[in-house]
């Protein structure tokens, strides 16, 4: 019989979510659900703002306490699900009461003692963690998912990209404020947006993350580049993107263009894309038929497809790529709880 590695600990654990009241402890909760994980108890941790609210797990309502440094005790397993400031300030309490985290915000994906983990991508680096997993930016993970196959079986020099991204991935707040805004919008009422800096219904705008001055790249963009290239184990990989607000409610796509080691025609691509886990390929020319995010919504598997020549490099080198996914999903919670599913004691 196989040893059980080493970091397989979790058997049964008591579960926390930090940040259970958002768009992604939302999902979260939804998740393990779903996925019938073997949660003995969850505690469910918000801000003060939240304490005595009362959400659902399995059929029975389940308190929201507020987080402090004491809610971690018996805690085995804690998904941080809030600002990164909450996980720089907690993560390492919960790891002192022996739990392991695995964390949505951003506080540690480029720490190297934290693994930076897609399950399909580079499991195998799971078991260095020291008791904090990164979970990749929600663009990064959605493209990789797309891009990690072609990599490894053609070599990629190059990737170009462009975001159409939904209000979800700005939390529960944007998602409010679209569909307020669009309510406004069509009453022609005026309506003064608080969560995000432009007017959204109808609109588009580059994405609401500081720009720094110096590059131009605003910090999702920044965040897509480096995160992307650790997940690819490719620390030199040339990246270029674009990060923009559609207003989509959920579910993020993203243009790509991958130039590879030597030209491959589209056959081979989708070939290669119909093997890969967690893809899905949305790909009817005939019916003009491709990802789109009512689609993609819901959905676990990243749908990709409008699989071409990018004909914008005479190398013919290079492929162009349209995907979906849903990133409060793949891109949040559905790949949390799988890193989570590998911790588990089989
Ligand atoms: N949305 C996405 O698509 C997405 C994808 C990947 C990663 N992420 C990351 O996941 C995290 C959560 O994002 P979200 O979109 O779910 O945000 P959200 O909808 O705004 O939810 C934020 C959550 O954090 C809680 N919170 C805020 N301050 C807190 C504090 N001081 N102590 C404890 N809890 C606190 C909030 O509780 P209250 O309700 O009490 O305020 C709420 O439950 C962020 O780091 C985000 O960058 C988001």
């Amino acid at each position: 019989m196989l040893a059980t590695p080493s970091y397989r600990t979790l058997r049964n654990p008591c579960v926390a979510i930090v940040g259970a009241t958002g768009a992604v402890g939302g999902e979260l909760i939804r998740v393990l659900e779903d996925r019938d994980f073997p949660v003995s108890r969850l505690k469910l941790l918000a801000s003060a703002r939240s304490a005595g609210k009362t959400l659902s797990f399995r059929g029975q309502p389940l308190p929201v306490e507020a987080l402090t440094p004491d809610s971690f005790a018996g805690v085995d397993l804690v998904l941080f699900a809030a600002d990164a400031e909450t996980s720089r300030t907690y993560a390492p309490q919960a790891t002192a009461a022996g739990a392991v985290v695995i964390d949505n915000s951003s506080a540690f994906r480029l720490d190297l003692d934290c693994p930076l983990v897609i399950p399909e991508v580079n499991l195998e680096t799971v078991g260095g963690h020291r008791g904090i997993i990164a979970n990749p930016n929600c663009v990064a993970i959605i493209t990789c998912m797309a891009v990690a196959p072609i990599q490894r079986r053609f070599g990629l020099r190059r990737l170009q990209a462009a975001t159409y991204q939904a209000a979800s991935g700005a939390g529960a707040p944007a998602m409010a404020e679209l569909t307020a805004g669009t309510e406004a919008y069509l009453a022609g009422e005026a309506f003064a947006p608080q969560a995000l800096k432009h007017p959204y219904a109808f609109n588009l705008f580059s994405h609401d993350s500081d720009v720094d001055p110096q590059s131009g790249y605003n910090g999702e963009e920044l965040k897509m580049i480096a995160e992307t290239r650790r997940l690819l184990a490719a620390a030199n990989l040339p990246i270029g993107v674009t990060c923009v607000r559609v207003p989509v409610l959920r579910a993020h796509c993203m243009a790509l263009s991958l130039e590879l080691d030597a030209p491959v025609g589209p056959a081979a691509i989708r070939e290669c894309l119909a093997e890969a886990a967690g893809v899905r390929i949305v790909d009817d020319r005939e019916a003009n038929h491709f990802p789109m995010p009512v689609e993609a919504e819901g959905q676990g598997d990243v749908l990709v497809g409008r699989i071409r020549r990018d004909l914008g490099d005479p190398s013919g080198r290079s492929v162009a790529l349209f995907v979906a996914g849903d990133q409060l999903l793949k891109g949040a919670a559905l790949n949390a709880v799988q890193i989570a599913e590998e911790l588990l004691i089989r």
